[in-house]
């Protein structure tokens, strides 16, 4: 099953405007370095807008993304995103249930599950996140609490809705620490996401969903993740705030 490998770069609550626009450009003009690569740009709410004009103008084909949404299309609820409003501005993906969304903010199971259906409700490609820390991992809790959060986060999706998802298995105590895990670590947990969604949906459309691999990927720790059989692109946090780490990353995938 051949799947097209993606790299996304999640910004978190970084750079400015004028960086966003550097950096962007800079991944757009050097994008052919990893041409058979699904690439992704998730800057902070306030800077998605600077960063898809500055794709546009660079005719690039580079994908633009959120890191959170509301699940409502309007109202009142301040402070918030909504799906279409992402839309509006160009976005085609948002990261959903990341661990710092999960553990930093309070979202459960149940609330990344609303935004995922409500982001492809909306025409957007969630990119979901789930991970156990490392007292889980210790306690050998890994299987259980990753199972966990595929089934409660991806709950009631059609086959059709399934196979857009793309899942990115984080381990929290791999997120920015520089301990990324080791590829039989993360394949082990690849392969036990697989199968769980091939149990929700069926083998054909398991084998279609990509899963990315996310915590302190960086470029010379990249090509032995990318080998892996069920890591299909890298979720990349402080890496994908340089143009060059970020390219050798999705270099390494390509
Ligand atoms: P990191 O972050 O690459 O800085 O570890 C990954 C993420 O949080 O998505």
């Amino acid at each position: 099953m051949s799947r097209k490998k993606i790299v996304a770069g999640n910004w978190k609550m970084n750079l400015d405007r004028a960086k966003a626009k550097e950096l962007t450009a800079a991944v757009a003009a050097r994008r052919g370095e990893a041409a058979a690569v699904e690439l992704v740009l998730c800057p902070p709410a306030v800077y998605v807008e600077t960063v898809g004009t500055t794709l546009t103008a660079a005719k690039s084909d580079v994908g633009l993304g959120a890191q959170n949404m509301l699940d409502k299309a309007s109202g009142a609820f301040t402070g918030e995103v909504a799906p279409p409003m992402l839309v509006d501005l160009g976005c085609q993906y948002v990261i959903l249930g990341h661990s710092e969304r999960r553990t930093l903010f309070g979202e459960i199971d149940a609330a990344v599950n609303m935004k995922t259906k409500a982001a492809l409700a909306a025409g957007l490609v969630p990119i979901v996140c789930v991970g156990e820390t490392l007292e889980e991992r210790e306690a050998d809790r890994t299987a259980a609490v990753v199972s966990g959060q595929v089934q409660g986060s991806l709950a009631g999706l059609s086959p059709a809705d399934l196979e857009k998802v793309v899942v990115a298995y984080e381990p929290v105590w791999a997120i920015g620490t520089g301990k990324v895990a080791t590829p039989e670590q993360a394949q082990e947990v690849h392969a036990l996401i697989r199968g769980l969604l091939a149990k929700l949906s069926s083998p054909e459309v398991a084998g279609r969903v990509r899963i990315q691999y996310g915590g302190s990927v960086k470029p010379d720790n990249a090509a032995d993740l990318a080998r892996q059989p069920d890591i299909d692109g890298a979720l990349v946090g402080g890496a994908s705030l340089k143009a060059d780490d970020f390219l050798g990353i999705a270099k390494a995938f390509g």
